[in-house]
């Protein structure tokens, strides 16, 4: 299914909301979005282009889209995401029905999200660069438009598009896709080991056709609503004022600087509007990390669920659902889950029978089953989150935190197992 498809679907099922009059890049339409949430909607005229939001802005509606079951939705993904080895479609030509005569930046409906951000920002372009010691890389990268032609690229350290740039003195060449389809979306936002290509994790999601860009030697998804060609080079610039994921603002950074060489697009593109700190944000970025928490943990004993919760701005914090079989079941799994993801800093073990999607039941089970001087494990001073204002920050470095495990599972066994669990 591609992005458009997903529009009309929830359009179908009567979700869909549509704004037809005239609508302002400028707050209004981050407003807006942020007021329907959950709820998908369409802008039909924001810069003469049409603009959505929320399409994937919470695990039913992402389901829905990439076609999985509910019920086992990070079990399938996981499965699918594992399994053999897929061949890439490709189709010959090149991408676009249309081509801006001017590369004009301004002639997007690129979102001003919050009063005091550092310009406008494309915010859910998916970044295809070619590695040349890795090969391709998908990702996601927010641009602050400083021209008509240029942005500042927030780049973290050591990950696909970093060590791209690192592995060809700074000019990589790379297209933005807008409006990409939900496998490539969730593709993009995994980080497998390098030289794993994510498009190939998206093709084992759901069909996906590549094809040519005109300005760059790279290949990006057909469907793609828009596709912003262009290169790194070698320059950098400030980035920022920006409200990250946490909804707090993120520090002012010299970042890589990127030039537009072709904007292309579908006949009546639809931009993807993406609000940061906000319930689409969270699903893009939180769920790729609950499947590698679930494969982690799964090397140590049974990961029966994951919950990379909305509390812990869907990145610091997770609840892991295991069926214990031993007594150290509980500790193994939390140390699997913060090697898994690096930037977790809490996170809670609980039993099958706790719902670990409602905060309510995993607070009653660490009041219940938790001991702090028995079942806690503190860490300090550990690699941690560039996103937590509490954190130390060192430019240039990566973050330092302290990070704490809970394992709230059930220690007794036999008869005095019966003395945890809730009444009905
Ligand atoms: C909506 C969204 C926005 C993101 N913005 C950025 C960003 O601006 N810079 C960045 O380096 N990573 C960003 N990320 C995270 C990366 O896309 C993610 O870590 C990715 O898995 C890195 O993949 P890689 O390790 O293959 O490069 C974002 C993720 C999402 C879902």
């Amino acid at each position: 299914m591609n992005f458009r498809e997903c529009l009309e679907n929830e359009n179908k099922r009567g979700s869909l909301q549509v704004v037809s009059e005239k609508s302002n890049p400028n707050l209004e339409v981050a407003i807006q979005i942020n007021e329907t949430e959950p709820a998908p909607v369409l802008f039909e005229d924001v810069n003469g282009l049409r603009v959505a939001g929320n399409l994937f802005a919470n695990r039913e509606s992402y389901a829905r889209h990439l076609n999985i079951p509910q019920e086992t939705f990070l079990h399938t993904l996981h499965a699918k995401l594992s399994a053999g080895d897929v061949q890439l479609e490709k189709r010959d030509g090149i991408y676009g029905e249309i081509e801006l005569s001017e590369v004009d930046l301004s002639k997007l409906p690129i979102l001003y999200h919050y009063q005091g951000d550092g310009g406008p920002y494309i915010t859910a372009g998916v970044w295809i660069v070619n590695d040349p010691q890795f090969g391709p890389n998908m990702s996601y990268h927010r641009m602050m438009i400083t021209g008509n032609n240029r942005g500042t690229v927030r780049v973290v350290e050591n990950r696909g598009t970093f060590n791209a740039l690192q592995h060809s003195n700074g000019v990589a060449e790379a297209a933005i896709c807008i409006g990409a389809p939900p496998a490539v979306l969730l593709a993009a936002s995994c980080s497998p080991d390098p030289g794993i290509n994510e498009m190939e994790l998206a093709a084992r999601l759901d069909e996906v056709t590549l094809v040519k860009c005109k300005t760059v030697d790279l290949w990006v998804p057909d469907s793609s609503e828009i596709v912003i060609e262009g290169r790194f080079v070698n320059e950098t610039g400030d980035e920022g004022p920006f409200v990250d994921i946490t909804g707090t603002w993120d520090h002012i950074r010299q970042q890589p600087v990127f030039e537009v060489s072709r904007i292309a697009m579908r006949e009546d593109a639809i931009y993807h509007a993406l609000v940061p700190g906000r319930g689409e944000h969270q699903i893009l970025m939180g769920m790729p990390k609950e499947i590698d928490i679930l494969r982690e943990v799964n090397n140590v004993c049974r990961c029966l669920d994951v919950s990379i919760t909305p509390g812990g701005s869907a990145w610091l914090h997770a609840v892991v659902q295991i069926e214990k079989t031993k007594a150290s079941d509980g500790k193994a799994a939390l140390e699997a889950a913060f090697r898994a993801h690096k930037s977790l800093k809490h996170c809670v073990v609980v039993d099958s029978d706790i719902n670990i999607h409602d905060p309510h039941d995993v607070e009653w089970a660490i009041a219940t089953r938790l001991q702090a001087d028995r079942d806690m494990m503190i860490l300090s001073d550990q690699p941690s989150s560039s996103l937590d204002p509490s954190a130390t920050h060192i430019p240039g470095k990566k973050s330092r935190a302290a990070k704490m495990g809970m394992d709230a599972t059930i220690k007794a066994s036999g008869e005095e197992k019966k003395m945890f669990y809730r009444v009905r």
